[in-house]
C-alpha cells in the first residue's frame, strides 16, 4: 500500500459532470487539496480546459503537476460519437494519452481513467476484467484507445470501467433524471428491454474511487453496481422507488429504437477484483435509487 504525505494534490477533470462533481466532494477535507476543471458547465473555482483542443490537457496537468488526476471528462455521447469520431477520439484517447504523459513527469504521480463496459461487444456480459474487449461503436473504441495509453504509460496508472451511472444530479441528463423529467411530466418513455448492465449509483463510484487510490489499486478494476438487470426493468424500479407512473415506459428491442451507434446488449461489469481491493460491494439499484429519491426529497427537479 502506498503512504502519501497529506495533503495530496488531485486534479479531476471533468469536475461538472456527473461523477466528477461528487469527486470534488469526496476529494474534499484536510486530507486533500482538490483542484477541477470545466468545460462547457464552467463555474468560478475550476480551470477551463477543452480537451478537444490539442495540447490543453497536458499544459493543465503540466502547469497544476497534481500527485494524482483522475479523468472523468469525456465525450459521453454515444450518438454524437458515432458522427463526430474524430473528435471523440481526440477527446477520449488522445487527451488522455497527452495527460499519461505529462503524469509520468510526475514522481510517484498516478493517473485515474474512467471507461466503460462499451469496451465490450455485449455478447456474454457481465464481463470481468480479463474478458476479450471488443467495441461496437465509436465511444467504445476511443475509450478502450485511451485505456491502452494510459495503462502504457505507467504500471501504477488505474483505469476504472463502470456502466449505466445514475445519481441524482439537478439539471443533468443522466438515464434516471431523463426518465424523472419525462414521468413527472407524463410523458412517455422509450426504453430498451434487451440492453442489460450492472447499473451504478454515481456516489458509491466516486467513493470507490477513493478507496482504489487509498489501497493504490493499478491496472483495469470494474467498478458497478450489485444488480445485474434490464434497462426496462431499472426503469421500473426507479418509476417505483420514485412514485412515478410505470406504465408511461413503454420496453422496445434495440433494434426498434433508431439509433446510430450499435449498443451491446448483455454488457454489465463484474466487480470481484473490486471487492477484494476496498472489501465490500457496491450498493445495488433499490439502496441508490432510495438514496436518489431521498436527495430529490431535498432538491426541485430542474
Ligand atoms: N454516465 C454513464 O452511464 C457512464 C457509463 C460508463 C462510463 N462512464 C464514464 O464515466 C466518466 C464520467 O461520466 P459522467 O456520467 O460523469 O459524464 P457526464 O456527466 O457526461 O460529464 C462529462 C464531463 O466531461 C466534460 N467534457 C465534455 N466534453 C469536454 C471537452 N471537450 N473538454 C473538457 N471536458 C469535457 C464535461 O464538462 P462540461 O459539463 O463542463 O461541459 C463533464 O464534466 C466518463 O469518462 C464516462 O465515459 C459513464
Amino acid at each position: 500500500m502506498m503512504i502519501y504525505s497529506s495533503p495530496k494534490k488531485i486534479l479531476v477533470i471533468g469536475a461538472t459532470g456527473q461523477l466528477g462533481r461528487l469527486c470534488l466532494k469526496v476529494f474534499s477535507g484536510e486530507k486533500y487539496q482538490t483542484l477541477g476543471t470545466g468545460f462547457s458547465r464552467l463555474s468560478s473555482g475550476l480551470t477551463p480546459l477543452d480537451l478537444s483542443q490539442e495540447g490543453e490537457a497536458a499544459a493543465v496537468v503540466s502547469r497544476v503537476r497534481p500527485d494524482i488526476a483522475i479523468i472523468c471528462g469525456a465525450m459521453t455521447d454515444v450518438e454524437g460519437c458515432e458522427s463526430s469520431r474524430e473528435k471523440a477520439f481526440q477527446i477520449n484517447s488522445k487527451s488522455p494519452a497527452d495527460i499519461a504523459r505529462e503524469m509520468k513527469k510526475i514522481p510517484g504521480g498516478k493517473l485515474v481513467f474512467l471507461s466503460t463496459d462499451y469496451v465490450f461487444d455485449g455478447t456474454c456480459g457481465p464481463y470481468d476484467e480479463n474478458s476479450l474487449t471488443h467495441p461496437l461503436n465509436v465511444y467504445g473504441e476511443s475509450k478502450l484507445k485511451g485505456e491502452k495509453a494510459v495503462l502504457e504509460a505507467s504500471e501504477s496508472n488505474l483505469v476504472v470501467r463502470t456502466t449505466t451511472v445514475y445519481s441524482f444530479q439537478a439539471g443533468g441528463n443522466n438515464f434516471t433524471m431523463q426518465l424523472l423529467k419525462r414521468l413527472s411530466q407524463k410523458e412517455k418513455m422509450l426504453v430498451a428491454a434487451d440492453q442489460w448492465a450492472t447499473p451504478t449509483y454515481a456516489q458509491d463510484l466516486a467513493l470507490a474511487l477513493e478507496n482504489l487510490i487509498k489501497v493504490d489499486a493499478c491496472g483495469i478494476i470494474h467498478a458497478a453496481g450489485s444488480d445485474f438487470i434490464s434497462r426496462l426493468d431499472f426503469a421500473r424500479e426507479a418509476a417505483r422507488i420514485l412514485k412515478l407512473d410505470p406504465s408511461l415506459i413503454q420496453g422496445l428491442p434495440t433494434s426498434q429504437l433508431k439509433q446510430k451507434a450499435k449498443r451491446p446488449l448483455k454488457a454489465g461489469l463484474k466487480t470481484d477484483r473490486l471487492q477484494k481491493a476496498v472489501g465490500y460491494l457496491m450498493r445495488g439499484i433499490k439502496e441508490g435509487l432510495r438514496d436518489f429519491a431521498e436527495n430529490l426529497g431535498k432538491s426541485p427537479v430542474k
